[in-house]
């Protein structure tokens, strides 16, 4: 079994930029790979505290760019360009909020989102796949067609059956793993690509 170090290179990266935690390279990772944003872009961060995916997205979209980030958790909107909501994602009138902050259809939607962990991989597992479901119900609300999306899931069970709900939804579905996931992480990070127009949903966007 991988150890377990909390003081890793990831670790101190993130302490010597400032970053909250290091999930921000997870991100930082995957927009530099698959080319997800541009300048100006619209995104919405589902899951959003403690803000290290925020400063990433707000970097990369730029001063002409929007970021709407919402969680469960209260979290500072880091910069002019990013603007933070308290919501369960889950729930239709968050949803409305957050393209009401974004102001027009999201060019990406990333979720971080993840359950309160039990240490049960199976409950885990079950409670990441609704989140991962209802994460989807936001991106037909917010995503403009052929829009991107990122999410993260836990291998294992039916993490199949997720990437073929995305994949009715997207012209194109990746599994992938991020150098800045702990050893020995279940994490994987879902990335897809080509939002169908037929997909959008009857919620309010933008
Ligand atoms: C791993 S953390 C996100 C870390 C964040 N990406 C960062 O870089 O700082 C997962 C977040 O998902 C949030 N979350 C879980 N369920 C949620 C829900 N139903 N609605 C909104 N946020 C939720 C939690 O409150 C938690 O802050």
């Amino acid at each position: 079994m991988a150890k377990y170090e909390p003081h890793d290179t990831f670790y101190r990266k993130a302490r010597e930029r400032g970053l909250p935690s290091r999930a921000a390279f997870k991100i930082e990772e995957l927009l530099a790979r698959f080319k997800l944003v541009r300048a100006g872009a619209r995104v919405v961060d589902l899951g959003c505290a403690p803000g290290g995916w925020l400063s990433v997205l707000a970097a990369a979209v730029g001063p002409r760019g929007r970021v709407a980030g919402v969680d469960l958790a209260a979290c500072p909107a880091i910069a002019a360009n990013v603007v933070t909501l308290v919501g369960d994602i889950r729930v239709p009138a968050s949803v409305a909020a957050v393209a009401a902050a974004l102001g027009a259809p999201a060019d990406l939607v990333t979720s971080d989102l993840a359950p309160r962990l039990s240490g049960v991989a199976e409950r885990d597992q079950a409670r990441m796949l609704v989140l991962a479901r209802a994460a989807l119900e936001c991106a037909r609300a917010l995503l403009r067609p052929d829009g991107a999306m990122v999410v993260k899931l836990f291998m294992g069970g039916d993490c199949g059956e997720a990437v073929e709900a995305f994949a009715r939804d997207f012209a194109q579905v990746e599994r992938t793993r991020t150098r800045a996931s702990r050893p020995g992480s279940s994490e994987l990070y879902m990335v897809a690509r080509g939002f169908r127009a037929a997909a959008r949903g009857g919620r309010p966007v933008g």
